[in-house]
């Protein structure tokens, strides 16, 4: 990474500006964005000033006392935000064989067991920065592990780059390696909740970072767990709530045997006052209309993980049944790095498409950079602040170029592709090659 220590105060960044003003599934495809063909992004402390052409906003004496990065020619979009990430998963991407309950067993505790060890934790949350800018990413909802030590390694990575990040500390307290579960403190109180609260008192607001109680599914928390959960959730204002929901039918057994008194899975984590507006539920693709209909209710919000649902054969999200009908549901979208084979929101959004293929359904290009924008924002509740570049949201930008991608320029090459063409050529041939710059409050990345 070679983040520039001379970031002045103001810069303009220069560009076919593209930015979403609502969603496209509700107001079409040609009302939902701002598109500028030459135009600029004014910014301020870390701020976006103003946004619009360049040959306005670059005039005069503007132009004379502010560094203008010239990407003229090249897409220039707010930040990727990906909905559901596992940090400490990095190292064990892309594992064979595998479907959910071997995977985790056989992979995924063995790996996060090493986050006891700060140095290690610390390393990895370094390179999974790294990455994420890398791929355009700017923020992510992110799961950390049991150790407090890997939730304090990876807020002081992320205050250390003035990333907006929400991240929690998985909280597990049986159906996992005894050397990974929450043990109850001496003082009476449910076990994984002191650390969590202790984490978001001193995380949650600081800056630009925001805590999830993260109880990592059904199946490794007690009732009393995500019953202290709850109480976490109404203890701590505006903290988020993320889990796992409905991935695998045997999952979905599992969990129903495990709480037999509850209506379904999604009444599992309703029980304990789980759901809401705020609550990110990763997957959902087992679910029965009644539990869509309480997930609408109550504002929910389903991560969709094209990659892990495909990779470790969980199975294919409908996405039209849960967005549409009588109880829509809101769909944000996910790697689920480890699990996901992609840190990018451009092959997420395309396996994203191929699912939606295999079902009859369609998703648009425009639909789909919506998503990874001002869409996951506003399932974070962020909207006012990321995935848009408005004035007074904060400048986390991602330029995209596709000359580092041969497929991808020869594409293009002709310039007869209209923006939703040129688009899809991206989401479907485009990775980390072709993302030219990031941008996070202003300060270039990559
Ligand atoms: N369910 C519970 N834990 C996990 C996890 O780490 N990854 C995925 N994909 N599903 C889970
Ligand atoms: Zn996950």
């Amino acid at each position: 990474m070679s983040a520039d220590s001379k970031t002045p105060a103001r810069r303009a960044i220069r560009g076919r500006v593209l930015t979403f003003l609502d969603n496209p599934a509700r107001v079409g495809d040609e009302a939902s964005f701002r598109y500028i063909e030459d135009g600029a992004v004014l910014i301020e402390d870390g701020l976006i000033k103003a946004v619009g052409e360049a040959g306005e906003l670059l005039a005069g004496d503007v132009a004379r006392d502010i560094e203008v990065d010239d990407h003229s020619g090249q897409l220039v979009l707010p930040g990727f935000i990906d909905l559901h990430i596992h940090y400490p998963q990095a190292g064990i991407i892309a594992s064979h064989g595998a479907q959910l309950m071997e995977w985790l067993e056989k992979y995924t505790f063995p790996e996060e067991e090493k986050f006891s060890d700060p140095a290690y934790a610390a390393a990895t949350a370094e390179f999974f920065f790294d990455e994420l800018l890398r791929n355009g990413t700017t923020t992510a909802a992110v799961y950390c592990t049991t150790h407090e030590t890997s939730v304090e390694a990876f807020f002081a990575e992320s205050e250390r780059r003035n990333m907006c990040m929400i991240a929690g500390k998985v909280m597990m307290d049986r159906g996992a390696p005894d050397s990974l579960l929450d043990k109850a403190p001496e003082n009476g109180s449910v076990a994984g909740y002191d650390a969590s609260k202790r984490l978001a008192e001193r995380w949650h607001g600081r800056g630009r970072q925001h805590y999830a109680v993260t109880p990592r599914f059904a199946l490794t928390s007690s009732e009393a767990q995500l019953e202290a959960c709850g109480s976490l959730l109404s203890e701590i204002p505006d903290v988020y709530l993320q889990t796992h929901l409905a991935e695998q039918r045997d999952e979905v057994e599992k969990a129903r045997s495990l709480f037999p008194e509850a209506r379904d899975y999604t009444d599992i984590y309703d029980r304990a006052g789980l759901l809401g507006r705020r609550s990110l539920f990763g997957h959902g693709i087992y679910l029965s209309e009644r539990e869509r209909a309480r997930l609408h209710e109550t504002g929910s919000v389903i991560a969709f993980a094209p990659t892990s649902n495909l990779f470790i054969g969980s199975g294919l999200f409908d996405f039209d049944k849960t967005t549409a009908g009588d109880n829509p549901v809101r769909v944000g979208l996910a790697s689920d790095v480890g699990a996901g084979t992609s840190y990018s929101m451009l092959r997420t959004a395309a396996e994203a498409y191929k699912v939606m293929q295999l079902q009859g359904q369609n998703l648009t290009a425009v639909q789909a950079f919506y998503m990874i924008t001002l869409g996951n924002a506003r399932k974070l509740g962020l909207e006012g602040r990321i995935g848009t570049l408005e004035p007074g949201s904060d400048a986390d930008i991602v330029v995209l170029n596709s000359a580092g991608v041969p497929a991808l320029s020869h594409r293009l090459r002709d310039g007869g592709a209209d923006l939703a063409e040129e688009l899809f050529a991206f989401l479907t041939l485009g990775d980390d090659r072709a993302v030219g710059a990031a941008y996070v409050a202003g300060r270039r990345q990559n």
